[in-house]
């Protein structure tokens, strides 16, 4: 069968739209929401954002045509992707690992992030019920140690979000992950919107522009740029064969370069707006723009709990957050699902609860790591320290190397334009081959180096 000819088995988008609002929902998440401001309130505001755009722009979208490229013309899931394609390419077939550590990345992350989503939900429920109104700033702290030291409750919102997810996924392709997308993802802008509007209008907007908008290179610091690179990386869901499983549900006629521009685009829009939200409160209420990852759950909470109707829009942030996180787990478990199901007989749903539960379990060490096990430390930290180090800072860097390699230098440039070229510009395919070939590589074996030489921490 020819490369162009052959069909996944789960089904297509039905359309260009839904493509990349999937993608955009794997790729907005926690990242955004919660990893964006900290990080950007820490690197010093305005010259990190400038230099996170070039690497989102520069490093990280020639990796997502990389990857939805590579999906659409395996139309497998990525494990058996990457060996068709390294068979048909290479004659080799080990590239099938690639695929494979890809997959294994996921499912671990989906365990951990499943339990900072259970947070968010959490939050909304105490948000919701007014319990910051006028509370003070070591409340706020204690109330959020407390909570993750009941290990109980976090087993129940872990399991809950869980719960959402593989119903979702259950569902398969258009009846399940695309009216997911099709519905939260409107509904998560829209949240957005109103949550600036609330900000600009009780905030100090002006000085958070200032902040995030004009750069002072004096407050940038190599390790910032490092962070840049790493986030835009992680942010974009690259790296772990997510991209690739949606890639491979791309209609023939739909241009990848125009799709993954739209979806870099969306990401970086809510990331900047996700900061608006957050900066003119913390200006406002006097707060550390640096306050590190306790940012979104242990300062704004004190902004909304002094605001009025506080808790009306506190409840409302943190049902942006858990939706964002859902629409990136459901792209966590789904090449995994489409793996089972494409080698065994078991079917969709049944996989997907299988594989579910066994996510499930393996969050229960995240949820330890927090109290019970919290005194079992070595190398990076606590078990869930390790885990998120290894999956996020090593893995996911290694394989989209991997990836962007095989794209540009081991596929033969006949098939990469055949995907690429038809219906796009001369000028967009050889500039995905420049940016994959030389830019992309060089930037993540600087963020991978960085990883393995580093302390703990980008989560
Ligand atoms: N991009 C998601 C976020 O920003 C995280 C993610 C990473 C999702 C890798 C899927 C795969 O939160």
């Amino acid at each position: 069968m020819s490369a162009t000819s052959r069909t996944s088995l789960q089904g297509l988008w039905s359309s260009r739209t839904a493509f990349v609002l999937a993608v955009s929902g794997s790729a907005v998440g926690l990242g955004n929401l919660w990893k964006f401001p900290y990080i950007a309130g820490e690197y010093g505001g305005g010259a990190f954002v400038f230099f996170y755009l070039l690497c989102v722009f520069g490093i990280g979208l020639p990796m997502m045509v990389s990857e939805v490229m590579l999906g659409r013309r395996g139309r497998r899931n990525p494990i058996a992707t990457m060996r068709l394609l390294g068979e048909e390419e290479a004659s080799n077939h080990w590239w099938r690992l690639v695929g494979l550590t890809g997959v294994l990345s996921g499912f671990v992350i989906l365990s951990f992030y499943s339990v900072v989503a259970g947070w968010s939900l959490e939050y909304v429920v105490q948000t919701a019920r007014g319990s910051f109104t006028d509370s003070e700033p070591r409340a706020v702290a204690a109330n959020f140690e407390a909570l993750t030291g009941d290990w109980p409750r976090l087993i129940l919102w872990h399991s809950i979000f869980m719960g959402m997810t593989v119903m979702i996924v259950a569902n398969g392709v258009r009846d399940g992950l695309e009216r997911a997308v099709r519905i939260l993802m409107p509904l998560l802008l829209i949240l957005l919107l109103i949550l600036v509007s609330f900000a600009a209008s009780t905030g100090e907007l002006g000085q958070a522009m200032g902040f995030l908008f004009k750069p002072d290179f004096k407050q940038f610091s190599a390790e910032g740029a490092l962070v840049a690179l790493g986030h835009a990386f992680f942010t974009l869901s690259l790296g772990m064969g997510a991209v690739m499983a949606y890639g491979a549900y791309l209609p023939k006629d739909a241009s990848i370069t125009a799709t993954s521009v739209a979806v870099v685009l969306v990401d970086t829009l809510v990331a900047l707006l996700a900061t608006l939200v957050v900066f003119p409160m913390v200006f406002a209420f006097g707060l550390d723009p640096a306050a590190g990852p306790g940012l979104v759950f242990e300062t704004l909470p004190l902004a909304f709990g002094r605001m009025e109707l506080g808790s009306m829009f506190g409840a409302f942030f943190f049902v942006v957050l858990a939706t964002a996180a859902l629409t990136s787990a459901i792209g966590l478990l789904e090449p995994a699902v489409a793996w089972l199901t494409e080698t065994t007989r078991v079917p969709r749903s049944w996989a997907t609860v299988g594989l579910g539960l066994v996510v499930w379990s393996l969050g229960l060490l995240t949820i330890f790591s927090f109290n019970m096990l919290a005194d079992v430390r070595f190398w990076q930290g606590t078990l869930y320290n390790n885990l998120e180090h290894v999956t996020v800072n090593i893995l996911l860097p290694l394989v989209g190397l991997a990836i962007t390699v095989f794209a540009s230098w081991v596929m033969c440039g006949n098939s990469s334009a055949e995907e690429l070229d038809d219906d796009e510009s001369p000028l967009a395919y050889t500039v995905w081959r420049f940016l994959a070939r030389f830019v992309a590589p060089a930037g993540v074996a600087i963020v991978f180096l960085n990883a393995v030489t580093s302390s703990p921490g980008i989560s």
